[in-house]
């Protein structure tokens, strides 16, 4: 099945129920984008407002934490959500983490910057749910994506089949219907949009676009 994560880091903080509820419909979940300002030049937000989107919505809420020294919260965001992804580039013991994310009952992800090569991902891949390729520099919605994305996509199905893993291959950061069927083909079978969302003028109305395009593929 492909998923369509709207990424909340585009919405109208303001307006945020609002937000959700314009996507809810159609979302298979919600990607919650958490910056630190040191592994990402940018600050986003935390637990009171993971709390809040929590008590509101029973939907599959999917973390991605751009942030050093994820290990020190992983409780608390196992409080709150589905799923829990960290980057290779922030942590030193990702096998630790990962299982540590696993005992807590979350699903775990491996997310790449752009050029981190997803041949690093070997020995991991036997561990991790999903693995987040990130297709723009981590750190703010409404970038350009990279067309080197592509490859590393192809890369990395090409890798798990070989192995016969489950991998969900998951592409975030300027995902829009202009490249989703491209990136289905080479692997690519969860996508985070934010940008092409909420910064539309319908948002209900591009998320419905969005989920026809891609369940024309199946
Ligand atoms: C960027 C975030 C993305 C971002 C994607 O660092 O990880 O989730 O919100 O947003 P768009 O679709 O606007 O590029
Ligand atoms: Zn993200």
């Amino acid at each position: 099945m492909i998923k369509i994560y709207p990424s909340i880091l585009a919405a109208n903080f303001m307006n945020l129920a609002k937000e959700i509820d314009s996507v809810s419909k159609e979302a298979d979940g919600i990607h919650l984008d958490i910056m630190d300002g040191v592994f990402v030049p940018n600050l986003t937000f935390g637990f009171p407002l993971i709390e809040s989107i929590r008590n509101y919505t029973d939907t599959y809420l999917d973390a991605h934490l751009m942030m050093i020294d994820p290990d020190k919260y992983l409780e608390r965001f196992a409080k709150y959500v589905s799923s829990i992804t960290v980057h290779f580039e922030a942590v030193t013991h990702l096998h630790r983490i990962i299982s540590k994310i696993k005992d807590l009952g979350c699903d775990a992800g491996v997310s790449l910057n752009p050029h981190t090569p997803i041949s690093f991902l070997e020995e991991i891949l036997p561990f991790v749910d999903k693995v987040l390729i990130m297709s723009v520099n981590p750190g703010f919605t409404g970038q350009q994506f990279l067309d080197l994305t592509f490859d590393k996509v192809r890369k990395l199905r090409d890798m798990a089949q070989k192995k016969g893993y489950k991998t969900e291959i998951i592409v975030d950061g300027g995902v829009s219907v202009n490249n989703i069927k491209k990136l289905y083909d080479c692997g690519a079978n969860t996508f985070i949009v934010g940008a092409s969302i909420f910064h539309s003028s319908n948002p209900s109305l591009a998320i419905k676009e969005l989920k026809k395009v891609v369940e024309s593929f199946e």
